[in-house]
């Protein structure tokens, strides 16, 4: 049984309240033990246990590793016209999806595993060692089939989207696709997917056609989650808690009733302030839900479309300027708030028991994610125990 110490740990975030202080269970001086690719001994340096190979951190601050529980990585070809354009001052509408819903469906699925594969590569290598990945650019039984295949060899949290938009051989006839959702797509999908989800929104799904599927999903065994109020105030939230969902994202628009609901509910609000970035939408008023005491994540929303990046320090940097998130929020959010949206109890802190997912920084505080933007802070990250 391997063992490895990671030692002189100027600063630890466990996330773990009754192993340190404040919230985020901070560790002055610390030092971590991995047994089997799990944490097996956290806490201060003095009265650290040995183990048979020994790691320095040199000072520096050690993190949970990134939880990113939102993006959209099985597609082909990008939009970087789109993004152009719309700096040029053209608006973001759901829309752009049927560009990317063309290119997926003609490629192969060997090019769509090589670009999920090349960015769920990118995000660790940025310190996301638990990624969730949505489909969404085929559907077509057969296309939402293959785009949940391939999730499924990147990470265990798959989600169908195959209600992202109505497409276009569906025109006009959006219910008939909502059935063929229901009839079709759901039970063939389900070996591959965890989780269900619907874009209910202006453009996309009526709370309606939303409610029905993801009661659909709910029955055949898959989880809801649900894509709300990113382009205007709707009834996402309230269905969202209604139904259960695991997690509502994007919330762009809500109001008082909305951060009522979520108070009263297990539902955690996701905020994807790179999606806002990239289409110059205005940043949501997350503190307003913070000061609520709702649960909140923060994540990536990786898709070609409305937010091409996979840099979990980037999102964080853009909760704190923009957002108004502290930089001790905004951390947790993308943390333990992530694995709180993905239902997991695993990943998201280091406790004895929890997965060895972590980021050793090149700096000695978390607080230099938000304070030095754009800079590479991640000098390692540990996955299951292992450098990558
Ligand atoms: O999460 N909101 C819906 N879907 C994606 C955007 C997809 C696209 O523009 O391709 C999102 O932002
Ligand atoms: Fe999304």
């Amino acid at each position: 049984m391997s063992q490895t110490v990671v030692k002189n740990i100027s600063l630890l975030v466990t996330n773990n309240p009754s192993l340190g202080k404040t919230e985020l269970g901070l560790i002055e001086n610390a030092v971590l033990l991995i047994e089997n690719g799990k944490i097996s001994w956290v806490g201060a340096g003095e009265s650290a246990p040995t183990g048979e190979k020994t790691i320095d951190a040199a000072g520096k601050a050690v993190i949970p590793g990134f939880v990113d529980s939102h993006n959209h990585l099985i597609f082909a070809k990008d939009r970087a016209a789109e993004f152009s354009a719309r700096m040029k001052g053209e608006a973001y509408s759901a829309g752009g999806i049927a560009t990317t819903v063309a290119a997926t469906r003609s490629a192969s699925d060997d090019d769509l595993l090589a670009n999920a594969t090349r960015l769920v590569h990118e995000g660790l290598h940025s310190g996301s060692t638990t990624v969730e990945i949505k489909s969404g650019y085929g559907l077509t039984v057969k296309d939402e089939i293959r785009s949940l295949h391939i999730a499924k060899q990147l990470t265990d949290e798959t989600t169908f989207l195959g209600a992202h938009v109505v497409p276009s051989e569906y025109k006009g006839k959006a219910d008939e696709y909502v059935e063929l959702i229901c009839e079709q797509m759901i039970t063939q999908v389900k070996p591959y997917a965890k989780w269900i989800d619907v874009f209910c929104d202006k453009g996309a799904f009526t709370t309606e056609q939303a409610r029905k599927i993801l009661l659909a999903g709910k029955a055949a065994g898959l989880l809801p989650r649900l894509h709300a109020n990113q382009l205007a105030q709707g009834d996402g939230i309230t269905l969202g808690v209604e139904v259960g969902a695991a997690s509502v994202d994007h919330i762009s628009h809500f109001n008082n009733d909305d951060i009522e609901l979520l108070k009263k509910s297990k539902t955690v609000a996701t905020f994807l302030p790179a999606a806002e970035f990239s289409t110059r939408g205005n940043y949501p008023d997350a503190r307003r839900m913070i000061e609520a005491g709702v649960t909140v994540a923060l994540a990536s929303d990786c898709n070609p479309g409305s937010s091409y990046t996979t840099n979990m320090p980037f999102v964080i940097a853009l909760a704190v300027r923009d957002m108004f998130f502290t930089p001790e929020q905004a951390l947790w959010s993308a943390t333990k708030g992530g694995a709180l949206a993905l239902q997991r109890d695993d990943v998201g802190h280091l406790s004895v028991g929890s997965k060895a997912d972590f980021v050793i920084l090149k700096e000695s505080s978390y607080i230099h994610l938000a304070y030095r933007p754009g800079v590479n802070l991640v000098d390692e990250v540990w996955q299951h125990g292992k450098r990558i």
